[in-house]
Formats: structure tokens, sequence, C-alpha cells
């Protein structure tokens, strides 16, 4: 017995001793660091980690009245700034870095945010267009050259990715996310992370990576009437089981930072809110990054009615979690009073203090201040040849095929007439899209340009009638064309003369995007009228399609042959489009979010619940449905037409009954039956027929591209586990329920077979 003591406890004596010799790995090491600079910072400089300006211009808000650049200087010398945005390009970026590394008292580098939403400079497809590959690989791949762009330029932070789910079209914000799905938006948060970050925290060290953001924290895409800013109300079972999801895949992928969001979410703002960011993110998620506010959201929760001043605000936000106050000019003015008062507990301070020193930490900061301001790099990487293929592969991927009646499309490549109509076809600034601040105007390859590249056919421009007038800019409300016809007749002209008209029609690239939403979904100015005379004289239209959002089209759905969504595809779009046009490139894309008969539809999506009467077994009005329209979308979730075609086997389970915990297989065989070689991207949505929270009629569960040569057919297999058969209940917790479910797989969530089984 004695004996037994000794030895235990020499081992553990030992083992200590080897702990204590065993070299720190980085993350200890870290802690350490942030350890001992926390134990030299004053009240006041700890607060400045907190505190995040803009820069010496105001873009993204308005602008606060204290906002002017000597202050801001004055800040920055004191060491009463830790981070700065929308401060760009490597001379810039290196000016402030000097001040706050050389005239600091501890010279304590900045974190230096940048929206970098789709493309720095090099432009990539605005998200939802991303989010329409269903390539992962790709949309990795994309965040990766956005961030080396970047991170060139001496940013270190994006404000990305927006992991909004949104089921409201008239929401402009919709253009930034990944749709309504939570199944894909979480893939599609993953991918993001990973690509701005890199697969490891350790990535994070490289001068190619930037930290990445989930925003906004939460419950933003739901605001009331899809009016941006808006009042969010929701209950827990959508709030954890369709908005968290994705954010919680984004912390899984290792995202160093969370932004909160404008919104109240059931009367608290995101900003205030300790249920959000205390006891979810940083509580049950032990999220250990840190939390920035949305610009003047702490101010702002003053208009929400929700503190009485500034110092109420700050009290109430600091207490709840958020970390980083960006522009609200709140915790520099008032939390060192308030924690000198008692009012805020500085075991608070020191949390979020030592949360934004460990990413500083991580990112190599400290080692060496300056590691993203090298004008060799900056040269090199900006607007590079391979950064041009990068957002032209992604460009090509993003592309849906909505519709193709009698096999308009490919065209044909030699001995055409093609006539190209709408302002928009010529357009060099608005594919660029809505968050492009570090790209020049009118940088992008318009769709004429694409199309001139094919020089079998006779191509004839005509613009038809401008699409706005005046300026068009990131701050401005858009005005738009609805009386100057007087390019209608030349179009006309060019349309009776074609073999086929390709029309390029939709949103201005600051039609969507933060402040913009829309009670309309229609073509804007006078596109559907020259869509309606056009088609008069020649009916055999390609419509393109340019918006931000899903629009409703319901004349254009029914009778224009060939309609292709290409988005906002930044840069690279005109080569993307005319290849995709012609056949060069086979479209794999699928809707990430329903595309609405009309806006008294919206909110549409495809993972609703069943109500009690979901079709009409009486035969009379006393069902769930409208009276003046179908309910069904004009084109479903996950919708996407090849040029190929694809034909599904039997769908085949390998058991029709499983016990909990045993992986559920189910495959099928894909046949391409067509005369091209292409993508189709197979997918996979369950049913959980009776559970003790009503599911969704269909829940997306796994999606695979598969590519098929003429004539090849492939088996593809999905496992369903624990993971994709339970949901959340009203209290967060995570249940998988026995039961009978249906498992339907397919080509869209409106063309799917099924079968089902029981879990015991
Ligand atoms: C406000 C937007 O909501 C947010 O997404 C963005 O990152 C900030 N402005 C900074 O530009």
């Amino acid at each position: 017995m004695k004996q037994t003591f000794l030895l235990l406890a020499m081992l553990t004596l030992g083992s200590a001793q080897a702990q204590k010799n065993k070299p720190m790995n980085k993350e200890q090491e870290i802690e350490q660091k942030v350890d001992a600079l926390l134990a030299k910072m004053t009240l006041e400089e700890k607060v400045g980690q907190m505190n995040q300006y803009n820069g010496f211009w105001d873009v993204t808000g308005p602008s606060p009245k204290e906002g002017n650049a000597a202050l801001k200087y004055e800040h920055l010398r004191k060491g009463w700034v830790g981070s700065m945005l929308t401060v760009r390009g490597v001379k810039e970026v290196r000016a402030v870095q000097k001040i706050a590394v050389e005239e600091t008292r501890l010279g304590i580098p900045l974190i230096i945010g940048f929206d970098v939403i789709h493309g720095y400079k090099t432009l990539s497809p605005i998200p939802l267009a991303e989010a329409a590959s269903w390539d992962m690989e790709a949309i990795q791949q994309s965040a990766t050259t956005a961030a080396s762009e970047a991170a060139a330029s001496g940013i270190n932070w994006t404000f990305g990715p927006n992991v909004d789910i949104s089921r409201d079209a008239r929401w402009g914000r919709v253009m930034e996310g990944a749709g309504e799905d939570p199944f894909l938006g979480s893939k599609v948060a993953e991918a993001r992370v990973k690509g701005f970050q890199g697969s490891n925290r350790s990535d994070l060290a490289s001068p190619l990576t930037i930290a990445a953001c989930a925003k906004h924290f939460a419950g933003y895409g739901f605001a009331e009437a899809g009016r941006d800013y808006n009042t969010v109300d929701m209950g827990n079972a959508t709030l954890y089981n369709t908005v968290l999801p994705p954010f919680k895949a984004a912390k899984e992928a290792g995202v160093r930072t969370f932004m909160n969001s404008f919104n109240i979410l059931n009367g608290v703002p995101a900003t205030g809110n300790s249920f959000l960011q205390r006891d979810i993110l940083k509580g049950k998620w032990g999220f250990d990054g840190f939390v920035i506010t949305d610009w003047a959201s702490v101010r702002e929760m003053i208009t929400h009615g929700f503190a009485e001043d500034r110092a109420e605000a700050t009290v109430k936000a600091v207490n709840a979690g958020a970390d980083m106050d960006m522009e609200s000019y709140a915790y520099v003015n008032e939390l060192v009073q308030l924690v000198n008062e008692g009012k805020v507990d500085i075991a608070l301070v020191d949390d979020a203090v030592r949360r934004i020193l460990r990413v500083k930490y991580e990112l190599g900061l400290f080692d060496d201040p300056y590691k993203y301001c090298d004008e060799k790099r900056e040269k090199a990487t900006i607007g590079s040849k391979a950064n041009n293929e990068a957002v032209l592969d992604m460009a090509k991927k993003s592309i849906v095929l909505l519709k193709n009646d009698n096999q308009l499309l490919p065209l044909k490549k030699k001995g055409q007439k093609i006539a190209l109509i709408g302002a928009l076809a010529a357009n060099k600034n608005s594919p660029l899209g809505s968050w492009r601040i570090a790209s020049d105007d009118n940088t992008a390859i318009s769709v004429l340009e694409g199309m001139q590249q094919y020089k079998g056919n006779e191509l004839v421009y005509e613009k038809g009638a401008d699409l706005t007038i005046g300026k068009t800019t990131f701050l401005d409300e858009l005005v738009f064309n609805t009386a100057d016809r007087s390019g209608f007749e030349a179009a006309k002209k060019a349309a009776k003369e074609a073999d086929v008209v390709v029309m390029v029609l939709g949103e201005h690239g600051f039609q969507s995007g933060e402040g913009r939403s829309r009670t309309h979904l229609d073509l804007p100015g006078l596109q559907q009228e020259l869509l309606e005379e056009i088609y008069k004289i020649n009916p055999n239209i390609v419509l393109v399609l340019n918006n931000g959002r899903p629009l409703a089209l319901p004349w254009a759905a029914e009778n224009i042959p060939a309609i292709v969504e290409a988005w906002h595809l930044g840069t690279q779009t005109g080569n993307a489009v005319a290849q995709v046009l012609y056949g060069d490139y086979n479209p794999s894309g699928k809707l990430p979010m329903s595309f609405p008969r009309n806006v008294g539809q919206v909110p549409i999506y495809y993972n609703q619940h069943s109500t009690g009467r979901p079709i009409d077994s009486d035969n009379n009005v006393f069902w769930s449905h409208y009276s003046d329209a179908e309910k069904t979308p004009q084109f479903a979730f996950g919708h996407g037409l090849s040029y190929t075609t694809f034909k599904y086997g039997t769908v085949q389970l390998n058991k029709k009954e499983y016990s909990k915990g045993e992986p559920v297989k189910v495959s099928v065989d894909i046949t391409n039956t067509g005369n091209y070689d292409g993508k189709e991207v197979v997918q996979l949505y369950i049913r959980d027929i009776a559970a003790s929270l009503s599911r969704p009629v269909k829940e997306l569960k796994g999606f695979e591209m598969v590519s098929l040569k003429k004539g090849e057919t492939k088996t593809v297999t999905f496992t369903l586990t624990d993971k994709e058969l339970g949901f959340y209940n009203n209290e967060g917790e995570y249940l998988v329920e026995p039961g009978t479910f249906k498992v339907f797989v397919g080509t869209s969530s409106d063309n799917v077979q099924e079968t089902t089984f029981k879990l015991r």
C-alpha cells in the first residue's frame, strides 16, 4: 500500500517535472505573452485595445461628429487605438502602424481590418453567386486569393465571411451571404474561413493569410419586411436550427473573430446581447477569439431605446461580451471612468483585451508589425495574372442555367448574327458588385468585351436604354431611367436582323448590398418594357441576368426560352459569361436561394414547415395557399441546368432500419445521358416525419458534385449520421429522435425521388 502510494507520488512528481521541462506549444507561449503584456498595461491602454477607428475618410457608415483625423492621430499616439479599418495599401498601413509601434508606450501593433467580401482588388463573384457554385474547393480558393491580395496591401483581418442566412430577397445583403439554407451555408462558411485564414490556427502567422470574421451575430438576415437594419423577432427553433449553424461551423473552422449585428433580436440589440455573445458564443461554443461590434452599434443602442446614453450603452455592450468598439467612440470615451466607478468589472476588460492581443500574437504582429507591408509583394500580387485566372474560374462556376428551351444554348460559334442588347452588357462597373472599395471603377470585363472574343459570328451591340441616370456609387441611392426610350428603335432593328438576341438585364451592382432593400424584385427602369418589345420582334432570346438577389420575373420565366443567371461576377464577368454562352464551359451552378414568382410570396424557402393543411384535400379554399398565385417558387432552391442531361437511378439504402448512431448509407447512380461532358450537383434531403418539434418538409443534408463524361455513369454514396439526423430543441439541446425519416435525392429541391427508413 505504502509502496503503491510512493510510486504514485513519484509518477505524479515525475510527470509534473516532465510537464515543466516540456517545451510549450505555440498556443501556451502566446497565452504567457498575453498575460505578461496585460500585466504591464494601464487601464487606458487596455481600453485603447478595445477601440477601433475607421481610416481617415468615411466609407461605410454615418460619420460621427467627433470623427476627425486629428483626433484619431492623437488617440493613436496615446495608445488608445487597437485597430483601424479601411486603411489600405502598404504605404498607408505602414504609416499608421509606425505610430502605434514606435510612438506609443508599449508599442502594441494595430490589427488592420477591411471588408474583403468578394475579392480585394481583383474581384470575384458576389458571395451569393459563389455559393451557387456549390463547389467548396473553389470557394475556399477564392477566399485564399482575396486574402493574399488584401494581405499584400497591408491588411490582416477581413470582415468576412458574412454567414447570415436569409429567406428574404428584398434584403439587399443577401448578395453577401450563401443564401437560405443552413447546411449549404455552414459548408460555405467553413470554406471561406479556411480560405482566408488557412486550415490551422498556425496558418494565421503566414503573411499570405488574414484573420476572418463571422458576421453578423446574429439574426440580421431576418430583418422584418427585408428592410435593412430592421427589427428581428424569431423563436428559438429558427435561431438554433437555421441562423446559428453557419456561425457554429465558422467557429469550428477556427474563425478568430465575430462581428455582432445592427438588429435587435427579440428586443435586445445584438451588441448588448449576452445570451448570444456570452452564453452561446463564448460559453457553450468556447470561442476564444474576439467580438467586434458592427459600425457604431454601441451608440445605436441608444436609438434602439435600449440605453439612455453612451455610458449606459458601453456598460451593456461590455457586459454582453462585445470586445472591440467599431466607430462608436463609446469605449474610448466612457470605459475608463466606468471601470473606475465600479460600473464595469475590470475582469471583463481584461478578458476582452486578452482576446484581442491573442489574435494579434497569432497573426505574428508582435514578431513583425510590418509583415504585411512589403511593397514588392504588393506589386507582384495585386491584380496578378494568377488572381485573374482564379476569379475567372470562380465566375464560370457561379453561373446558373435557369432555362434552356429548344437547346438555344450553347450558341453556335460560326455564321450567326447576334444582337447583344442592354446597357448592362457594356457596363464595366456594375459587374464588380457592391463591396469593391479597393478596386478601380470600370475595371470589369464587360459581357460585350467577352463576346467580342468570339469572332466567328457577327455581333451587333445596342444598349436599348440606359439603366441609371447620374452617379452610381457605394454611398448614394441610384436613380433609374424610366423615360428615355431613344435607344429602343436601334435595338429593335438589331433584333430583327439577328438569328439570336442576347439581352443582359437586371440590377446594377450597387443595387444590392448594405442599405439596399427593395420592395420590387423586378427589372428596374425600362428593362422589362424593352424585353417585351424585343420579344415581339424576335423571340429567340437568351436572357442573361445580372443581379445581387433573387428576382421575380414571371413573364420572362414563361416566355423567354433561355435564361442564364450571371449575378455580379466581378472582374472577369464578360469572359465567364461568354465562355458559358458559347459552351466552352458547361454550367453546373445551382440556386442557393429560391426565386419567387412575385414579391408577395417572400419570404419563400424550400425548407419550410408543413402547415396542418398543406394540400387542397376538400376542394375548397380552406388550405394553405394563395388565391392569386401558385405557392411554389418560380425557380426552386437547388435548381440549375446543364447543357447535358443527367439520369438518376433508383435511390438505394443499405438497410431499412437503423439503430441510433449507425451510419445510414444512401446511394444512387447518375448517368450523363446528353451530348456534353458535364458536372452535376447531386443533392440529398431528409424529412423527420414526426418529432418533438415539427421539422421542415425537406432539409438539405448532403451534396456532391460529380463530373461525368458523355455516357458515363457514377455511383454517389452519402452517409447520414447523428450529425445530420438531429435538430435543436427550443432550449438549444441537440436531439436525435427515433422514428421514420424520408430521404430524397435529386437534381434540385423540387425534383427528387424518395425513400424511407426507420431509426430505432
Ligand atoms: C457595416 C456593415 O454592416 C459591416 O458588415 C461592415 O463590415 C462594417 N460596416 C465595416 O465596413
